[in-house]
């Protein structure tokens, strides 16, 4: 799969949005190393806090179906914003701990416009395990 379809994959991914409070629908894909991918959207609840985005859940998906950080080759997100859509903090977050800190992460709108980041830009002096020591 090529950044292209993977990004598209994230796009698709906005159908399963549950996001009746926002009514802001992102999508997110990860790509595995052996080809497979997993998605993700934000599903969210009448209890606001609780909402969940679609990067956070599209990486959880992976990592329920047995992936590990070391197999993820790349990340996509997806919403229909003006700039590329960028991840919030708290996926910031997350991401700096189940994905490769130098992997693409493709960030993208629903016109088609991309911006290639990784785990490192989007969170540098993360907080990490290491920090537990
Ligand atoms: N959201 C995501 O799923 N990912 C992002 O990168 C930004 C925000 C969701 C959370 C909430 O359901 C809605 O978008 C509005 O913030």
């Amino acid at each position: 799969m090529n950044k292209e379809e993977l990004i598209l994959k994230a796009k698709g991914a906005r159908n399963l949005s549950y996001s009746p409070y926002s009514h802001f629908a992102v999508g997110a894909a990860v790509l595995t190393k052996d080809g497979k991918v997993f998605l993700g959207a934000n599903i969210e609840n009448s209890s606001y806090p609780l909402c969940m985005c679609a990067e956070r859940n599209a990486l959880y998906n992976a990592y329920l179906n047995g992936y590990k950080k070391e197999d993820l080759l790349a990340l996509a997100l997806c919403a229909a914003t003006d700039e590329p859509c960028s991840p919030c903090g708290a996926c910031r977050q997350v991401i700096s701990e189940l994905f490769p800190s130098d992997a693409p992460i493709y960030m993208s709108n629903v016109k088609g416009d991309v911006k290639e980041t990784n785990a490192v830009e989007l969170l540098p002096f993360a907080f990490s395990p290491e920090d537990l020591k």
